[in-house]
């Protein structure tokens, strides 16, 4: 496991890849929502033994089991062993002791004293107007004065502009951004990384697979991939994009299972410190501009949208529409949709309430390619 020691951060030695707590593994039988609990302390432990000493969850993954289950997996020792970062839930914060009773709660979740990196979770525009309101800097300065958080932190889903006007705002230790070989002009994009870079923030990146995206690309990038001479597989490409930019101090990857996990350990030996070369930068345009042709949705799975106050199935008629797509498969779309029929989760529910748009990270216009892609069930 290779590791960034970070001055801004008290010269912590950070693991390069950091496990994220967003996807863990859930049953395979019954409820599909619910954590497997053995297997995710597992997975989470088996990544700290692996070298992974960076920790990321938050107070809504897994509908708050995230937290419960992360605990747990710290417990005999394991806290010790790593920083652990989770999230307060920006959308959730209505007045300023929120903020208090809400840290206090993760605290207990988590079964540990302090949070090393605590962030206020995906904000954008309306919620950093919200914290403002309600002084949320006296709150960080709190959590920090009486140690329950060791670095005050954001993560952030919104545009290049209010990225800047976000970081600007506080004495901030650390940014959370989704960055990969898709997104680089997309939210705070490679310039707010490297805005970032410049104020002494170290940066996170989330989503560096795009949600798990580009772990399998179709045919034409496959063959593009395997027929150019530095031979990598479409996840190595991946994390050797975003390990280039040196403002990345840790990059998590919310792995699901145990193969995943020594897959990207195994990576995580040998990554590129510092930049491609110019060929294989230009390679990945090419790759870019192939993938740019095939996907339709563009949906991450963050899940933000969900739940839906009519029950469809957002994220996931998104994913398996977007699934199709590229790989020019519409049967299992057809199956998959004719279950969400089945089941009352279909697009056909969707009343154009618009409150998942409001949550979309991505701006995706969820009404609208909801109601193409329902005509394209017919
Ligand atoms: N703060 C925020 O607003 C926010 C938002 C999003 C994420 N996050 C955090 O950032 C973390 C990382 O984001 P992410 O989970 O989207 O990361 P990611 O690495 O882009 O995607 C994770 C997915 O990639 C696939 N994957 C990982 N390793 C693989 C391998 N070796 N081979 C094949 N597939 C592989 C898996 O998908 P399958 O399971 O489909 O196979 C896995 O679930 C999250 O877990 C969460 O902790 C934060």
């Amino acid at each position: 496991m290779q590791y960034n020691v970070v001055p801004e951060w008290g010269n912590l030695q950070v693991s390069r890849l950091g496990m994220g707590c967003m996807r863990l593994p859930t049953k395979k039988d019954g409820d599909k929502t619910v954590v497997d609990r053995p297997e995710a302390i597992e997975l989470i432990r088996a990544a700290i033994d692996g070298g992974v000493n960076y920790i990321d969850t938050a107070y809504g993954y897994h509908g708050g089991q995230s937290e419960l289950v992360t605990g747990e997996a710290l417990l005999d020792g394991y806290r010790d062993r790593v920083s652990l970062a989770t999230k307060l839930p920006s959308w959730l914060v209505k007045e300023e002791a929120d903020m208090d009773r809400i840290l206090d709660e993760q605290l207990k979740k988590l079964r540990t004293d302090h949070i090393d990196f605590y962030l206020l979770h995906a904000v954008n525009k309306s919620h950093i107007a919200n914290y403002r309101k309600l002084g949320y800097q006296r709150f960080l300065d709190r959590a920090k004065a009486d140690g329950r958080i060791g670095r005050a932190c954001f993560s952030f889903h919104d545009d290049a502009a209010t990225f800047l006007d976000i970081l600007d705002d506080y004495d901030w230790a650390m940014c959370q951004v989704q960055f990969n070989y898709m997104d680089t002009d997309n939210q705070a994009g490679l310039s707010g990384i490297q805005a970032a870079g410049r104020k002494g923030v170290g940066v996170v990146v989330m989503e560096p697979i795009r949600g798990g995206a580009l772990a399998n690309p179709p045919e034409t990038v496959k063959a593009m991939m395997e027929g150019y001479p530095v031979k990598r597989t479409p996840v190595e490409w991946a994390f050797a994009y975003v390990a280039q930019f040196p403002e990345n101090r840790v990059l998590l990857s919310g792995m699901s299972n145990t193969q995943q996990l020594s897959e990207n350990l195994k990576t995580f030996e040998t990554l590129n410190e510092g930049p491609l070369p110019q060929a294989e930068r230009d390679f990945i345009d090419e790759v870019t501009r192939a993938y740019r042709s095939r996907v339709y949705v563009g949906c991450t799975g963050c899940r933000y949208c969900a739940p839906c106050p009519q029950g469809v199935a957002i994220p996931d008629i998104f994913h398996n529409f977007d699934e199709s797509y590229m790989f020019d498969n519409f049967g299992h779309f057809k199956w998959f949709y004719g279950e969400c029929v089945e089941k009352g989760t279909d697009a056909s529910k969707c009343v154009e309430c618009g409150a998942c748009e409001e949550q979309c990270p991505q701006k995706i216009p969820i009404i609208r390619r909801l109601a193409e892609i329902r005509e394209r069930s017919a």
